[in-house]
């Protein structure tokens, strides 16, 4: 029964009390710009053209709906839980107020997958677009250290024989060696959170109105150039399933559905919120709501500018631009300083968002207690945040871009999915709570959120499946081994 012990959310009020170990200096403003800094990154500046060209065409627009609907579902779940339960852990501890430790546990070891592998992810698209400005500024950087030495294929055959999902399939690149930029890029944002929440946050505010700027940039000078012949058929007419027509909008809204990941990364700092219970529903919607207006905008002046077709290219954005002709070819390098900002505040997010789960982990004695360490003068759980940022890195280092983004949207899914089962659990069991924002049509709202997730979910292959289930296995053991009798609930 131990498995289902629960911290009671009054507990968990009363704990928030007495803990100043962090320091409250994020007000509403600073949340939307959390947000916003994790949200607009690798999924808008890489993999848009990318899911364009090969699935949806201009119909992209409606996987971007879909994929924002099903996180305006989640996020609204998360805003209740984030507001009511105002602790760093985010999905984690909501996990362990309603369903218990061995699912909040599930929770807060699938989290990884979503924090830790989605910086290396953006690291790797930072990468890309780094090499590429250093390249029209006439610095060519050696490939043999830009790019990853390991490429994955889908193993074709392997049913669900995990093994063979994971041991095939792997080809050596012999001419990378390590794609240094990514892991450097981990390094300095890793240093940059050790010595501050506040001069992250500046640091972060200042990046967010690049990236927003030249995102606007380009719907507003671009918007000039749409040639609405671009935009016939709206929807291509299916080509195999998955390709075009309704099932390829699905599918792109599986593959785009990165683009959302990180308005849940608001949620872990509510102990460094001010007022978190006014701030934080701000902060999650507000961040969700301004980037599916802009990605929308931004999928419709890309997909009026450039026939889709020519879209599977890794800098589609630029592409955009130069294909706009030489009237527009002043804002090229703009946009390429746009997303290196952007992607980097994405890292940056991430990075701070996966030390403070550790961190919260550990407080409840599920991991090692050198995760729960404060260094004395920056306040900042410095130990873990380095920890994370060497694994980060090695990942950013070595493996390619596809693997590490197909594993961040299933963990991310799944989480999400659970935080959805949460708030409609303890709505039963817990009525009463003070609930300071509540989700609005319980159980609509949680309903669909979960089953968008699983069905977003059901559309990934199958040894991103098998990943997964090799991930949870290992997590469980830990927790068998560890947690279950450190906990602090076994006293
Ligand atoms: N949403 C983030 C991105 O697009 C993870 O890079």
């Amino acid at each position: 029964m131990s498995l289902f012990r629960r911290k009671d959310v009054a507990a968990l009020q009363a704990e928030l009390e007495t803990d100043h170990s962090l320091k409250r200096t994020l007000g509403a403003g600073g949340l939307v710009m959390l947000g916003i800094g994790a949200i607009i990154g690798a999924g808008i500046f890489v993999l848009t053209g990318q899911a364009a060209a090969t699935y949806a065409g201009p119909a992209i627009i409606y996987s971007f709906l879909l994929a924002g609907l099903a996180c305006a579902f989640a996020g609204l779940c998360y805003a209740e839980f984030a507001a009511m339960i105002p602790i760093a852990g985010s999905a984690y501890t909501y996990g362990y107020a309603t369903m218990g430790e061995f699912v909040a546990w599930i929770i807060g070891w699938d989290l990884i997958l979503e924090y830790l592998f989605a910086a290396s992810t953006v690291a790797v698209g930072w990468s890309g677009y780094f090499t590429s400005l250093m390249r029209d500024m006439g610095i060519n950087l050696p490939a043999a250290y830009t790019s990853a030495p390991y490429t994955h294929a889908v193993v074709e055959g392997a049913g669900l024989n995990v093994w063979r999902l994971f041991t095939e399939g792997w080809t050596r690149n012999p001419d990378a060696v390590l794609n240094v930029p990514a892991m450097v890029i981990v390094g300095l944002i890793s240093t940059l959170l050790i010595i501050g929440i506040q001069e992250s946050s500046r640091f972060n505010n200042i990046i967010v109105v690049v990236k927003v700027a030249v995102v606007l940039a380009f719907i507003a000078f671009g918007a000039a150039y749409i040639n609405r012949e671009n935009w016939e058929p709206f929807i291509p007419p299916m080509t195999e399933p998955g390709h075009f027509g309704w099932s390829g909008i699905v599918r792109a809204a599986g593959v785009i559905f990165f683009a959302y990941i990180g308005f849940d990364a608001v949620s872990t700092a509510a102990q460094e919120t001010k007022n978190p219970k006014r701030d934080m529903p701000i902060g999650i919607l507000g961040s969700l709501v301004i980037c599916t207006i802009l990605y929308i905008a931004v999928s419709l002046v890309l997909t009026g500018i450039v026939p889709y077709t020519e879209l599977n290219v890794p800098d589609p954005i630029a592409v955009g631009i130069d294909a706009a002709g030489p009237g527009l070819a002043w804002l090229r390098p703009f946009i390429k300083i746009g997303a290196i900002a952007g992607l980097s505040s994405v890292i940056l997010v991430m990075l701070m968002g996966q030390p403070r789960i550790f961190y919260t982990m550990a407080k409840d004695g599920l991991l090692p207690p050198v995760f729960s360490a404060v260094h004395p003068k920056f306040k900042t759980p410095w130990l873990a945040t380095i920890m994370t940022g060497a694994v980060a890195m090695l990942c950013a280092g070595l493996l390619p871009i596809g693997l590490l983004g197909e594993l961040v949207s299933i963990g991310t899914l799944l989480a999400f999915a659970i935080v959805c089962g949460g708030v409609l659990v303890l709505r039963y069991t817990d009525p009463d709570i003070p609930r300071p924002f509540r989700t609005p049509l319980v159980p609509l709202v949680p309903l669909l959120g979960a089953g968008f997730c699983i069905y977003l979910m059901s559309a990934l292959p199958i040894d991103t499946w098998a990943r997964l289930v090799v991930w949870m296995a290992i997590g469980i053991a830990i927790y068998f081994f560890y947690g279950r009798k450190h906990s602090k609930l076994s006293a």
